[in-house]
Parts: C-alpha cells; structure tokens; sequence
C-alpha cells in the first residue's frame, strides 16, 4: 500500500523538504507526491493524498497539475484552491487562499500557465475566460486581492478587481 507512495517520492527528488525524508510533509510535498501517484496511474492513492493535505493543511490542491518542485505554498497554502490543468513554473510563490481556476471541462486542452518567479498574493483569484487559457508572464506580481481574467504579461504586477496594471519591470 504504501510502496507507490515511497515510488513517487523519486519523482523530482530535489524539491524542498525531501532531503527530511517522508516524514516532512509539507503540504508542496504532499502535492507532489499526488501528481507523481497519479502519473503511474495510482488515481486512487493520488486522491488520498490529497485529501490528506486537504485534512492537514485546508488546501484543495488538484493532482492533475504540471507543477515545478520548487513551487512555495505561503502559510502552508491555507485556503488555496488550485485546478487540474495549470502549469506552474520555476520559484513561483503562492501565498494564502489564492485560488487558481480553469473554467473548462475536465480534459480540455485549456490551461493557466505560470511562468517562473511569478508572485501570487494572498486572497488573489485566478480565473480564465471561459473555455480559454491564461498565460502569467515570468516575473509578474499578482497582488494581494486581485482578481485576475486576462493574461498578465512578463514583469508586470497587477492589482485590484478586475486586476490592473500598475508597474511594468524595467531590466
Ligand atoms: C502588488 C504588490 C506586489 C505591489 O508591491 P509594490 O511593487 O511594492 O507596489 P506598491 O506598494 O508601490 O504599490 C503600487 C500601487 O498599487 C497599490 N497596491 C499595492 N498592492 C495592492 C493590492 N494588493 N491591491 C490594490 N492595490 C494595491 C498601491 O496602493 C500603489 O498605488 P498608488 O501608486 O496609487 O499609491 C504588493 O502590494 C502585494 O499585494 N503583495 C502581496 C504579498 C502578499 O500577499 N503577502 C502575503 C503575506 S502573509
């Protein structure tokens, strides 16, 4: 029962906490080990776990995500409520009750795509237009409360209902 368990551990073994051992579950480790179970074919497991990072940290954390190792849950991503069908990049933080939200049925070939070291503040939702996808740029800062239905390009930091920009990072 628990061998797939220990099996997906390998999968991207360098991520944060897996140097402790099994026991770190940090609610990104046990994310990862849901989409790792769920990538062998282990859907039953998959689901277990992340009920049981739903029951540890109240997090709603889909298993059917492209998620880098590196990804950083703010607050043990308390409240935070991401979707199959999103990608997430390089050193992206996500703090608290951040929801991620594909509007589309389960398989479709539509997706939110975070590209690296995007910033996605607490109480932001992300949402795309129906039956479309939505793209946030590397670099850009969702601030807190935002709420965000359109693309966001790269270095920009967007705020407020429907987000805006407000500052676009100059290099
Ligand atoms: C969006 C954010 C990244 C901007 O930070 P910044 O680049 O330092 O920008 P500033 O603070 O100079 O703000 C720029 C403008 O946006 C406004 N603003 C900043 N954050 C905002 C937010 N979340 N919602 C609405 N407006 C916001 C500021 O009032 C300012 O407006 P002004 O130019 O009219 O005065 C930051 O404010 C933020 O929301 N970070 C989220 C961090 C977080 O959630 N941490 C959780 C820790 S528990």
């Amino acid at each position: 029962m628990i061998g797939p368990l220990l099996e997906a551990a390998d999968y991207n073994s360098h991520l944060s906490g897996y140097d402790k051992g099994v026991f770190a579950m940090t609610p990104e480790w046990l994310w990862l080990r849901s989409i790792a179970l769920r990538r062998r074919g282990h859907r039953w497991m998959a689901k277990r776990v992340k009920q049981f990072n739903s029951f540890l940290y109240h997090n709603s954390l889909a298993a059917g995500g492209d998620i880098s190792p590196d990804v950083y849950l703010g607050h043990h991503g308390l409240g935070t409520v991401i979707h199959d069908n999103v990608t997430i990049g390089r050193r992206v933080r996500i703090w608290q009750n951040v929801t991620l939200s594909v509007r589309a049925p389960a398989g479709s070939p539509h997706r939110i795509i975070i590209e690296d070291d995007v910033m996605i503040g607490a109480n932001a939702v992300v949402i795309t237009p129906f039956e479309k996808s939505l793209l946030i740029g590397q670099g850009a800062n969702i601030g807190a409360g935002a709420v965000v239905t359109h693309d966001v390009p790269a270095g920009a930091t967007v705020v407020g209902v429907p987000a805006q920009v407000v500052r676009v990072k100059t290099t």
